[in-house]
């Protein structure tokens, strides 16, 4: 399996970094506190020259950075130079490392700052994204993908813009002060070191390559675990009935195994990369000696300074390993950015009309409406006229699988339609504006959604939240849902579960009714909206919808077709076609589908 280079890490720094722009003033600090930081890591390696210089009173003992510093800034009196450096090198030491600390407080905590501020606003934007995808978006993807790429993969790039953007800059900026404390010292010999720079640089190109592989690899494999988890803890009941146990932990077990398997190759190259440049540079240092003691090279240097050089060429090996050991962060970072930019550059559901209306009258019209899902080859819909005048009540019936919900659900925009047109009030569905469109329907869809929230605000929901108290109370009491809710310890405030829990399937139903009558939009559609209650509660509710209808347009799906003998209008659907439309009575004349689904209903 070879999965693509698919974008370039420097499109990905490029794109990462507009995250930092509005931050750049902490990141200024940050990065002065880091230039702080590693000017005291060059200056405590030039500190060595002061000292050993100092031991036998040279003159040279006065032509280091930091002794100069010590002798323009002190006064040195009548003190010999090993007097003087008694005192100069304990001072210079204390503000040189306390400068250092400071330095590296102040790198590391804006840094975390700047990183900590970018990864909530990508994860605000992978989240709204999603608010925006289309309805395809959730057909491909598996919910524990999609909830994986927000907790984990932005977790990744957390470590990479906090862990290795703190080593990458503090210990980056000791390499270059080391290597320009180098060079200052002795540019010839500093060359010679830098030999190992390319041979260092290749190493950790390739290994960049494979830890970016099995990073990708170990989030989508996250996204497994997380999805085998979300099946078997919200199905754990059918899991139970019917003996899945071992099923589910095989899947669970080839998940995590994938997982650990990619883990383990990431730490074996990341584990064989470290001890392989440590090598080239033990022997960069060795040449670097080798050289440095020919007597005619060494004629240039004063013992002090010669210590200093080496010392600060030996300094150089943490930092080198610091910054070459965080690649594996960074490219599982540069993985999760990858995967994260990708789906904010999807495109969102199409939304380009302008028209608005406060209420639309309600009439819809279907012209020709043929339909398959994205994806997929079958054609669901073939083809459908249909024209509900405003006012009407239309009932929908047909056998299951016939396309009633699928019609629905193009009529809400929530698929874009490939060919014939739906018109609401004569103006196509398409150029109204998306959100303006679905204020105009009610719905009370198949599966009820309930969220993790109180009765009340599960009613009032989303542009309902401003409703009244007795706005919420009355549409409970016309979805007879007022009964149930006054037995619950809180009423209207009980606090539901997760997607409902503690609800029967037949009250979350007359909540996601009341939900829809609290809305009173012009056009009501009710799929399969009652099927879930007992024949009396059904038939009271039944009542009380019919009032509501009296005055929009509505559209009922149900199988029950004692509930929609009264419609104004049957329309029977099969196989993606309407197959008969009329009233009960001529439908039941007629002798077709709907009488044969009907004589079924009342044989049984
Ligand atoms: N998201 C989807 N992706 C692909 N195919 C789908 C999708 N939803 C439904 N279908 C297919 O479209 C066809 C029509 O489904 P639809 O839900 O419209 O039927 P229905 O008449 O509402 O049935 P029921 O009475 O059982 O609710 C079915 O064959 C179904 O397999
Ligand atoms: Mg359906």
């Amino acid at each position: 399996m070879t999965e693509p280079q698919k974008t370039s890490d420097w499109q990905l720094y490029r794109r990462l970094v507009t995250y930092v722009f509005p931050y750049w003033y902490l990141f200024a600090l940050s990065i002065a506190g880091y230039v702080l930081y590693s000017l005291g890591n060059v200056l405590l390696a030039d500190l060595m020259q002061f000292l050993l210089d100092s031991l036998n009173d040279s003159a040279e003992a006065e032509s280091g950075l930091v002794a100069r510093a010590a002798y323009a800034l002190l006064d040195e009196g009548d003190m010999t130079r090993l007097e003087f450096a008694r005192i100069g090198v304990p001072v210079a030491m204390i503000v040189l490392a306390f400068s250092r600390s400071m330095g590296y407080f102040a790198g590391n905590y804006f840094m975390n700052h700047v990183a900590r501020n970018l990864i909530h606003q990508l994860r605000m934007e992978l989240f709204e994204k999603m608010q925006l995808a289309p309805s395809s978006y959730y057909d491909t993807h598996s919910q524990g993908v999609l909830i994986s790429k927000i907790t984990y993969n932005v977790e990744q790039i957390t470590g990479a813009a906090t862990k290795a953007l703190k080593v990458l800059v503090g210990e980056g900026l000791t390499v270059i002060g080391l290597l320009g404390y180098l060079f200052y010292l002795n540019w010839r010999l500093s060359l010679i070191f830098m030999l190992v720079a390319p041979c260092i640089a290749l190493v950790v190109n390739v290994v960049g390559k494979h830890f970016r592989r099995y990073s990708r690899r170990i989030q989508d494999s996250m996204g497994n675990v997380t999805q085998v988890s979300n099946e078997s803890i919200g199905g754990y009941r059918e899991v139970r009935l019917f003996g899945g146990q071992a099923q589910q932990n095989a899947r669970f077990a080839a998940a995590s195994e994938y997982n650990r398997n990619q883990s383990l190759k990431l730490a074996f190259v990341d584990a064989f990369s470290t001890p392989v440049i440590q090598t080239m540079l033990s022997i960069a240092l060795g040449a670097l000696v080798w050289f440095a003691l020919n007597p005619e090279i060494l004629s240039g240097f004063s013992a002090g300074s010669l210590v200093a050089f080496l010392t600060a060429a030996g300094l150089l090996g943490k930092p080198i390993r610091q910054v070459s050991s965080i690649q594996s962060i960074i490219q599982r970072g540069l993985a999760a950015a990858e995967d994260i930019f990708a789906q904010l550059d999807l495109d969102n559901e199409i939304d380009n009309g302008s028209h608005r209306v406060a209420r639309a009258e309600g009439h819809i019209a279907l012209h020709n409406v043929s339909f398959t899902y994205p994806g997929t080859t079958e054609e669901v819909l073939k083809g459908v006229n249909l024209n509900i005048r405003a006012g009407e009540a239309v009932a929908l019936v047909g056998r299951s699988g016939s396309g009633k919900s699928t019609l629905i659900q193009l009529l809400a925009r929530f698929y874009p339609l490939q060919s014939g047109e739906i018109t609401l009030d004569d103006v196509s569905i398409a150029d109204y504006e998306l959100a303006n469109l679905r204020r105009q329907l009610a719905m009370v869809a198949q599966h009820v959604t309930l969220f993790q929230d109180t009765v009340f605000n599960n009613v009032a929901y989303g542009d309902l939240a401003r409703a009244s108290r007795e706005a919420v109370i009355a549409a409970c009491q016309s979805a007879h849902a007022m009964e149930f809710i006054q037995r619950l310890p809180d009423g209207l405030d009980t606090l539901l579960g997760d997607d409902g829990g503690g609800l029967s399937g037949g009250q979350r139903q007359r909540l996601a009714i009341a939900r829809a009558i609290l809305k009173d939009a012009p056009v009501l559609i009710l799929d399969e909206a009652t099927s879930a209650l007992d024949n009396e509660s059904e038939h009271r509710i039944q009542r009380a919808l019919e009032a509501i209808m009296a005055n929009r347009t509505s559209i009922v799906i149900a199988h029950r077709l004692s509930t929609v003998e009264r419609a104004d209008r049957i329309v029977v659907m099969d196989a993606g076609s309407i197959v008969a439309s009329g009233t009960h009575d001529e439908l039941l004349a007629q002798g077709g589908l709907y009488a044969q689904l009907y004589h079924q209903e009342f044989s049984d």
